[in-house]
């Protein structure tokens, strides 16, 4: 991953009773990674953590600051709601936690050690909201392979791998852009994106096919300078001779890098064989399409793989 010359970002923590999470906090701090703000659940492990200037503590009472503007929120949405309600969903640390966000408390949030995944996405969309120009909450993965792999020298991204099962053409269009714009953020490589079908540009004939060449030809309207590309099978757009052949007059010339999945079956079952088999390393799932950035652990997190998501959000 690129190295951010940025200034150093400040990230909410809302499950401070997790030992992984301390421990991650720890080592952002010893490395001066990022500025780290946890919620004061009542846990006594936070009074294990030392001072440090590039940490803040809240307690979870402050969250009362924000219970008219939340209660406004839910409202909005839910007429009925009760102030109870919302003072007793606002108390919930990661809620609590999407407000500090909105309220520019910090620049990132990263939860999913203890909530989960529909958790984090619900208050993350229902508080954070979408990013301008973008209406769909969406993922990606980033590969990575061993030395000796014949593969080496790639970075790929892979995406929606888990959020929208069945995108529609504005989705998947709202899918690549946003994809694009953060694997070029986070590699620093001109991003090459592929939406991945089993027909190469016309050569199946399919209903199947309709929501992705419209999203191709809604990309190109959109971003126009983006490289962008398809109906395209997979083989075609990451081999250059399978690309010769089946796309002579194609613009990705078999190098694509980001690669636009159907639907979230695809993207789901091709990340965990390229994986598996493919035996590269994959970074994610990371959110993307928010206004600002939420990161979802999985449940079965390292105090590592929570360090390393501090990194991309330091990076975007
Ligand atoms: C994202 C998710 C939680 C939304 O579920 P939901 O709350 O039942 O969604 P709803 O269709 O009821 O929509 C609720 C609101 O969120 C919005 N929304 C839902 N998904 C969205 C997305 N991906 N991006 C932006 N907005 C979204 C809807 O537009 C709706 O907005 P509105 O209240 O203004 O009308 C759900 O799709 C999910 O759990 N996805 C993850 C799939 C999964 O299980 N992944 C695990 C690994 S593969």
């Amino acid at each position: 991953m690129k190295s951010s010359r940025r200034k150093k970002k400040t990230i909410i923590f809302p499950e401070s009773g997790d030992e992984r999470v301390l421990n991650a906090v720890k080592k952002i701090l010893k490395e001066k990674a990022a500025k780290v703000v946890l919620i004061d659940n009542g846990s006594n492990d936070l009074k294990k953590l030392s001072d440090n200037k590039d940490l803040l503590i809240i307690d979870s009472e402050f969250s009362s600051q924000f219970l008219k503007e939340f209660h406004k929120l839910r409202s909005a949405k839910k007429k009925d709601q009760k102030i109870s309600q919302s003072e007793k969903e606002i108390n919930d640390p990661l809620t609590f936690g999407c407000m500090l966000l909105k309220n520019n408390y910090a620049d990132g949030l990263i939860a999913g050690s203890f909530y989960s995944t529909s958790a984090v996405l619900r208050n993350a969309i229902s508080i954070i909201g979408t990013a301008r120009n973008c209406n769909s909450v969406s993922s990606f993965f980033l590969f990575t392979f061993p030395e000796k792999h014949i593969h080496s020298k790639k970075i790929l991204a892979y995406a929606d791998c888990g959020v929208i099962p069945y995108p529609d053409a504005n989705q998947l269009s709202d899918i690549a852009v946003s994809t694009s714009e953060n694997f070029r953020k986070l590699t620093g490589i001109v991003p090459k994106v592929a939406f991945l079908s089993f027909s190469t540009k016309g050569s199946a004939e399919s209903d199947a096919l309709n929501k992705i060449t419209e999203a191709v030809k809604l990309t190109k309207r959109r971003k126009p300078k983006l490289i962008s590309d398809g109906e395209l099978q997979f083989d075609a757009a990451f081999n250059k001779e399978v690309a010769g052949r089946k796309d002579p007059d194609g613009i990705i010339k078999g190098e694509a890098n980001v690669f636009i999945f159907p639907d979230l079956n695809s993207g789901n079952i091709a990340y965990k064989i390229t994986e598996r088999i493919g035996e590269a390393f994959a970074t994610g799932p990371v959110l993307q399409g928010l206004s600002k950035p939420v990161m979802d652990l999985s449940r079965g997190c390292s105090a590592e793989d929570i360090f390393n998501m501090s990194l991309i959000i330091s990076n975007i």
